[in-house]
């Protein structure tokens, strides 16, 4: 539990350690790389240069060992662009407030927009393995929430309404450019679960049943932190597995499929913030 105060200071010195390291006044776009999505990188900014996150101030340690984690720097059409590559997880033990810290970072960096990228399971049967999904609406079911980490005084910035889940507009362009990139593109919900287990049968056409099209271990926490920080955000699912097939999902399947899927994604990624005003 922390005041938000306390967690907006964090979060500014934070963002002015990397804007002074990047040579920045202030980001335009921030992005946050899903698992198995680093290929992405390469496409957005092939020249981009990487800061450890373990030397930004206030950032959460990683708990799961061999994971590449840093930041990385650019310029992209104009626009100033970061991504993280590593993400922070709720089946690491954290707490979502601190899985949310990148958004706050992104808040404080001056970010115009927060661009989220996932992994995902399909639960809506029309989605195939190597398709994308716009995340238009979430469905909390990780059983905590970060604002209930967030200690404030003000009931406007505790009871925060959450529609849209995310950006319409800019996640209509998106779209756009990742079918230019060749990727079958489909929206939908999102549901976001603690992990690390995959799901049971059983839980599957529970969730499905209310109406989640896709499913994964992160992202609710950042969607959340960007709400209390008025960042306008969007997320894109990779569909990695599709959750109602006989085969058991596992861990390098998601991977291997992300990997494939992530040089496109990348590409659309990189097209769209040229394209920003
Ligand atoms: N379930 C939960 N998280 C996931 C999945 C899944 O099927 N695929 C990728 N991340």
């Amino acid at each position: 539990m922390q005041h938000r105060t306390d967690y907006w200071e964090k979060a500014q010195q934070a963002a002015n350690f990397l804007l002074e390291h990047a040579g920045m006044e202030a980001v335009s776009q921030f992005v946050q790389c899903g698992s198995g999505l680093h290929s992405l990188i390469e496409a957005v900014l092939p020249d981009g240069k990487r800061i450890p996150m373990e030397d930004i101030p206030h950032f959460p340690p990683s708990r799961v060992p061999g994971h590449g984690r840093e930041l990385i720097h650019g310029t992209v059409g104009g626009h100033k662009v970061m991504i993280l590559a590593g993400r922070i997880h709720l089946y690491e033990g954290h707490d979502p407030l601190t899985a949310g810290f990148p958004a706050a970072l992104a808040s404080a960096c001056g970010a115009q927009g927060f661009i989220l990228t996932n992994a995902a399971g399909g639960l809506n049967q029309h989605f195939s393995q190597g398709s994308v999904m716009m995340i238009t609406d979430f469905i909390n079911f990780q059983g905590d929430n970060a604002l209930a980490h967030l200690l404030t005084e003000d009931a406007g910035q505790r009871f925060i309404d959450p529609k849209p889940a995310t950006d319409p507009r800019v996640s209509t362009a998106l779209a756009r450019q990742l079918q230019r990139a060749g990727l079958s593109v489909n929206q939908g919900t999102y549901i976001g679960v603690r992990g690390p287990i995959y799901e049971t049968r059983a839980e599957l056409a529970m969730m499905r049943s209310w109406g989640a099209d896709a499913i994964g271990m992160s992202t609710i926490p950042e969607l959340t932190v960007c709400h209390a920080f008025g960042l306008p955000a969007v997320g894109v699912s990779v569909i990695t597995n599709e959750c109602f097939k006989e085969a058991p999902v596992s861990h390098t399947e998601v991977v291997d499929i992300g990997a494939q899927v992530s040089p496109r994604l990348g590409q659309a990624i990189r097209r769209h913030i040229e394209e920003l005003p």
